[in-house]
Order: structure tokens, then C-alpha cells, then sequence
């Protein structure tokens, strides 16, 4: 018999003002293009302190008309992490340029900012730093190298809506940025996402790429250049804003919830490896609670820790996979076991636990010793030196 899950691993926020907003436009004649789309890309541009939001019915979609935009194509290189959902190194295949992987740093799990330079070539053409689980990577140093070196910077802070950088949101910081907003997310629109930008040049492309290539004033049946069908509907904008209203109250509750965790970690099971503190001067966004099993535990084990806890109603999963190790890449662009290792080791001892805003403390102390448990039975696999 099919086990019932008792803990999500997530959960959407929807309180009755989304709703009615939601509602709202549906009574009005203007469900896409109308004056929820603009007035939700000012409120994002407000918010994240940029010139120019552009509205998008995915991250993947804001992520690939950045790549667009900075007109990264065939035979260019795109420095990145292998530590991130897929979509993040796609973008660039998308446009059949090259995701060059560098490793990341096994405390933060962003990028490791020494190991770029040494991943540049003539062929580089930007580097895409992710600010994994909401932790912003270290821009200073990112940007420095690319300025020192001509590369565009695109930021995927798909995880980090909130995350800060000396005050500064994640994500306005680079040439170009993207949010995600699916339901996991800090802040949700059902689908949708959110390209973000300084630059009028990348904000005016990709409002004509969004919507098949028109220009502003066009025609609808005209086109200046090779579009999609990105557009995020009014309807999304309007429970997007009424998130968005809420983003503060909502980024507390997830902060909360996470404190709940560490502090019943620390106690119960202290050798788990709990999320890193920022480094001076950043603000995590709370976006997911990931663990890792102690050096020493190998994939098979956290996998069936995983079975166990999802056995006992308890929503959990394996987050990240690694993507250099994904079929697709292993079969089309060469990368293999080994070629990241600190990547490697950090996903293959990696669990996200239940999180979302409204997680009950009473269910955060039974995820943990669920944990606990079965750190008592199972030692690690490996002898560590
Ligand atoms: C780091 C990162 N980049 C990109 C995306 C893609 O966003 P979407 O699912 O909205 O296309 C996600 C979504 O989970 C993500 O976590």
C-alpha cells in the first residue's frame, strides 16, 4: 500500500487576498497584456532596485532570453555550476553554446570564485554564477573577473528573490537577472519568471523575444526578429502582486521555519551538515532546507534514508543532482564521474527536508527525529582519514 505523505516537502502561501486578485482579473476583459503585467514588472523592478523588469512564463524562458539578449551563441563558452537545476546550464545549449562547468565550494555551494580564471578562454563569453538555495554567490568577485576580462555576468537567482549582497538584492547585480516562480518558490505565480536588467539595450530584446519578436508599437501580425511565446498572463501578474505584497511576512516565516530546524539539529543530530551562515555582508532568502549527511555516508545510503523518511509520510528528496552527470550531458557533452568532486560528494550526501512557510514546528521536530533515528542505525559507509 502506497504510504500517504503526511509532510509535503512543499507548499504554496495562498491566503484569500491572492485569490481575490486572481478573481478579480478573471471578472475584467484583459487576462494577458492588460495593466497587471506592467504594474507587476514595476513592483519586481521596485523591489530588486533595477531599471527594467521583464515578466516571463518561466525562469528557464528569462534564462534563455538572457542568453539571447547578450547574443551568446554557437561555439561561445558559458561559465557555470554543476551544482544547480538543469535549467541553468540549458540556457546555453539552447542557443548551442558550451556550459563550462568549475566546481563549487563545498561550505557555501555556490560557485568556487578561485577555479573561474582558469576556466576562461577566447570562447568565454559570460559567466553564470547561481545563488544556490538562496545564498548569494560572491559577486565581488565575479564581477571583477569579468570585468577584467570582458564577460557578461548572468545571474540566475532563480532561488533568491530577497537574497542581499550589502543590501543590494541578488540579481540586479550583473548584466542581467533572472527570478523563478514556480510553486516551491519564495514567492509563486503558478508558473512565471522574471528577467531583470540595468541595461535598456537587454530589456528592450527581450520584451520583443517574449512576445514572437514584435517591437512596441508593432502590429500583431509583424515581427523584427526571432521571438517566442513567453508572455505571463494577467492572471499570473495579479496573484504574482498580491505575493509580492506579502514578500516580507513571507520571507520571516520561511527564516523561521529554518531556525526551527538548525536548532533542533544541533541538538538532536549535530554531526548533519545544516545550511552555511552567510558570509559577512549577505542575507540568505530562504528558499529550501537542505542537508548533508557527514563525510564518510555514500549515495546509496542517503537515497535510502530518503525511502525510509518518504516511508514514514515525510515529503524529502535528493537536491541537487549533479547536471555535468545527467545523461544528456554525459552522452552529448563528454562530462563524466569525477570531473567535479566537491559537487559530487556535497550531491550524493545531499536531502532537502520539508519547507515552506506554514511548516509547523510539531512537524519540523518529527523530520528531525525521523533523522535522528536513523543516524543511529546506520554509520557511515567510508572511513574518513
Ligand atoms: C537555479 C534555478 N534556475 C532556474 C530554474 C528554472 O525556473 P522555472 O522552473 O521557473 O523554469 C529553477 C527552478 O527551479 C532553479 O532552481
Amino acid at each position: 500500500m502506497a504510504t500517504t505523505t503526511q509532510i509535503p516537502l512543499s507548499q504554496p502561501d495562498i491566503t484569500q487576498r491572492e485569490i481575490d486578485a486572481v478573481v478579480a482579473t478573471l471578472r475584467t476583459p484583459h487576462l494577458s497584456l492588460g495593466p497587471r503585467l506592467p504594474e507587476f514588472e514595476q513592483r519586481i523592478a521596485a523591489y530588486v532596485g533595477t531599471r527594467h523588469a521583464v515578466a516571463l512564463s518561466s525562469g528557464t524562458c528569462a534564462l534563455h532570453l538572457c542568453v539571447r539578449a547578450l547574443e551568446i551563441g554557437a561555439g561561445d563558452e558559458v561559465i557555470t555550476t554543476p551544482f544547480s537545476f538543469v535549467a541553468s546550464a540549458n540556457c546555453a545549449l539552447f542557443e548551442r553554446a558550451t556550459p563550462v562547468f568549475v566546481d563549487i565550494d563545498p561550505v557555501t555551494l555556490n560557485l568556487d570564485v578561485t577555479r573561474i580564471a582558469a576556466a576562461i578562454t577566447p570562447r568565454t563569453k559570460a559567466i553564470l554564477p547561481v545563488h544556490v538555495f538562496g545564498l548569494p554567490a560572491d559577486m565581488a568577485a565575479i564581477l571583477r573577473l569579468a570585468r577584467a576580462h570582458g564577460l557578461a555576468v548572468i545571474e540566475d537567482a532563480c532561488e533568491a528573490l530577497g537574497a542581499r549582497i550589502d543590501g543590494v538584492c541578488a540579481g540586479g547585480l550583473g548584466d542581467c537577472g533572472t527570478f523563478g516562480f514556480y510553486p516551491n518558490k519564495q514567492m509563486t505565480t503558478g508558473e512565471g519568471g522574471m528577467l531583470v536588467t540595468n541595461r535598456d539595450d537587454i530589456a528592450r530584446l527581450a520584451l520583443s523575444m517574449r512576445n514572437q519578436g514584435r517591437d512596441d508599437g508593432m502590429g500583431w501580425l509583424s515581427h523584427a526578429r526571432l521571438g517566442y511565446n513567453y508572455r505571463l498572463s494577467d492572471i499570473n501578474c495579479a496573484l504574482g502582486i498580491a505575493q509580492l505584497e506579502r514578500i516580507d511576512e513571507m520571507l520571516a516565516a520561511r527564516a523561521q521555519v529554518a531556525a526551527w530546524y538548525d536548532e533542533a539539529l544541533a541538538v538532536q543530530a549535530p554531526m548533519m551538515v545544516r545550511p552555511a551562515a552567510p558570509p559577512a555582508g549577505m542575507t540568505r532568502s530562504w528558499f529550501v532546507y537542505v542537508v548533508q549527511l557527514p563525510m564518510g555516508y555514500v549515495e546509496a545510503q542517503r537515497n535510502a534514508l530518503i525511502t525510509q523518511l518518504r516511508g514514514q509520510g515525510i515529503g524529502c528528496n535528493q537536491y541537487f543532482p549533479c547536471i555535468h552527470l545527467q545523461p544528456l550531458y554525459r552522452d552529448e557533452l563528454g562530462y563524466g564521474p569525477g570531473m567535479f568532486p566537491v559537487t559530487e560528494s556535497v550531491s550524493a550526501r545531499s536531502i532537502a527536508l520539508p519547507f515552506y512557510n506554514r511548516l509547523p514546528r510539531a512537524d519540523v521536530q518529527q523530520v528531525v527525529a525521523a533523522l535522528t533515528a536513523w543516524l543511529k542505525q546506520h554509520a557511515p559507509a567510508e572511513q574518513h582519514g
